[in-house]
């Protein structure tokens, strides 16, 4: 992000690491092998194969610190390359978004909303460990069923929406259609077969959402999207599909690998809505 220039891309659409190590090599090496640490791999209790899960809870004072540290510059970074009138769609959790949203709210950025994606997920619910019988009828945490995604936007740099949207392409978000508005929730189950065999990453976004959010963030489908922590590619496979422009950028050589190959596949894949 630091290399690009300033007012150089019309929207940031990204799925950020949460716990900043669960994607160090450390931890990379404890989730391929199965083997947890920050990892939780779910239990597979209808047959099917469960990704893992980062475990959030376990972040230690330290961590957290370093989460803020890394979100304060990335909000830096992020309000410096959007054009005025630019959004970032971010993807959170319950657990940490308002660390990652104070940050963009406090780096300059106006704090637009958040979208709430509706999905079952196997995070919570859990019965205490180790006395699962003696307390069956706790949950530690609830079984999480939403994920938010912080909308902010830089602010514009015209007097008026309108004006922004002439010079820069930006400023608001494109209509479902005549009668609908964008809108803030959105359901959408967790990427499945044929996605996920595909890009078999761990964090995987369904095309269903990013095809959603990446069509909402170019009022008028013109302009750059980027995703600076792109994994598999599932932002820029959504823009392939709509037509539209976005470049990425991952750390991980495999994630990296697979995005090259998932992305002209995973565009192509037809999804009902
Ligand atoms: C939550 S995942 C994104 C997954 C993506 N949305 C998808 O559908 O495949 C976050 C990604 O950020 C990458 N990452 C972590 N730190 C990074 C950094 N400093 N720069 C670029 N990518 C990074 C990780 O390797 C991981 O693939």
């Amino acid at each position: 992000m630091a290399q690009r220039d300033e007012n150089s891309v019309h929207a940031i659409v990204t799925d950020p690491p949460y716990a900043l190590v669960e994607y160090e090599d450390k931890d990379h090496d404890k989730m391929r092998q199965g083997q947890g640490g920050l990892w939780r791999i779910p239990p597979s209790f209808d047959g099917s194969q469960r990704s893992p899960l980062p475990r959030f809870t376990v972040l230690t004072p330290k961590e957290r610190e370093k989460l803020n540290t890394f979100f304060k510059a990335f909000a830096y970074q992020t309000q410096r390359i959007l054009v005025p009138g630019g959004h970032l769609v971010i993807a959170a959790n319950p657990l940490l978004s308002t660390t990652v949203f104070y940050a963009c709210e406090t780096s300059g950025m106006e704090k637009r909303g958040e979208l709430i994606r509706i999905v079952k997920t196997l995070r919570g619910g859990d019965r205490p460990k180790g006395a699962e019988t003696e307390f069956s009828d706790v949950s530690v945490m609830p079984r999480s069923s939403w994920e938010p995604w912080g909308l902010f936007r830089k602010p514009i740099s015209e007097k008026t929406v309108a004006q922004n949207l002439r010079k820069w392409g930006t400023g608001g978000f494109r209509r479902i259609s005549d009668d609908e508005p964008f809108r803030d929730i959105f359901e959408a189950a967790p990427a499945r077969s044929p996605e996920r065999d595909l890009a078999p990453h761990p964090s995987l976004k369904p095309q269903k959402l990013m095809r959603y959010i990446v069509r909402g963030v170019l009022p008028l489908s013109r302009g750059v999207v980027y995703d600076p922590f792109c994994g598999s590619g599932s932002t820029l496979a959504a823009a392939a599909n709509l037509g539209l422009s976005a470049i990425g950028t991952e750390r991980d050589v495999q994630y990296l690998t697979m995005a090259h190959q998932a992305i002209p596949r995973l565009s192509q894949i037809k999804i009902s809505t």
